[in-house]
């Protein structure tokens, strides 16, 4: 398969990355925002996964056109699957005082996730070929004191993917939404709870993506916990703590 992965320096899409090669020959091509991460990523992966092909590509995320030519430049062969993975994990108190880190956090988890997700869609329409992940999160569920910056975020992506899966339905394309939960990973250090093993969140990304599956919750628990969330109403809501 030929693989496009944004933000391939994540911790989660490496964890991807690492869990396609060590099933089959694939020929990926590693978008980040810095040239010498993604030339070590690419470096790193080559050496481990030598049957494979892994090339970088280095552009501003939060620049429209440069991503509509790097888009232009990457479908002009076959895509069989696009992984999106950029994100912040926003403070809220940062978020809360400072409106120009706020806008800079939107940006990035909400505004760049969608047009790539938006060019990756039109040009697979166009090949009417290829499975697109967007990754969300089971913040994106509801708006909470705590977190509602980042989660506010991850909602826009929710419905704007939603979006997307209604205007390729009936066609070659299928575009899927990640939902994982809390995963041990740069994002989540330093931070009290319990996290999943980013490996075993990979698992099940890349098997939803097989599958084809809408949404992806991982662990699967979380779809279970996200509807029970979902269904608390808000006058009980609203005295809740987490
Ligand atoms: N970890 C979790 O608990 C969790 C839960 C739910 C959803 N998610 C989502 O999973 C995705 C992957 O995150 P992760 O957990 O793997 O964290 P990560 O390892 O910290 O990856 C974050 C990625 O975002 C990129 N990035 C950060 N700021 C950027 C900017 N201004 N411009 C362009 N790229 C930027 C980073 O690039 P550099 O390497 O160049 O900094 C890195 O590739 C994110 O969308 C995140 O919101 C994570």
């Amino acid at each position: 398969m030929r693989i496009i992965v944004i933000s391939a320096t994540s911790v989660l899409a490496k964890c991807c990355v690492e869990n396609w090669a060590n099933r089959a020959n694939h020929e990926f091509v590693l978008v980040g925002r810095d040239h010498s991460r993604i030339q070590s990523t690419v470096s790193d992966l080559s050496i481990r996964f030598p049957m494979s092909t892994f090339v970088g590509e280095v552009l501003d995320f939060m620049a429209p056109a440069q991503i509509q030519d790097l888009l232009d430049s990457l479908f002009q062969k076959r895509v069989d699957l696009v992984l999106i993975a950029q994100g912040s994990g926003t403070s809220q108190i940062m978020a809360s005082r400072d409106l120009g880190y706020l806008a800079a956090e939107l940006q990035l988890n909400a505004v760049s996730v969608a047009l790539f997700a938006q060019g990756c869609t039109q040009k697979a329409l166009k090949a009417n070929h290829g499975t697109i992940g967007v990754i969300g999160s089971v913040a994106g569920d509801r708006g909470r004191a705590y977190n509602y910056a980042y989660g506010s975020s991850k909602g826009l992506i929710e419905v704007f993917v939603e979006g997307l899966q209604q205007r390729v339905a009936g066609s070659g394309v299928s575009i899927c939404l990640i939902k994982p939960g809390p995963t041990e990973t740069p994002m989540t250090r330093g931070h009290k709870g319990r996290f999943a093993d980013p490996k075993a969140v990979a698992k099940l990304i890349s098997e939803g993506l097989a599958k084809k599956s809408r949404v992806i919750y991982a662990p699967r628990v979380w779809r279970l916990v996200m509807l029970v969330v979902r269904l608390i109403p808000f006058v009980i809501f609203k005295k809740l703590k987490f």
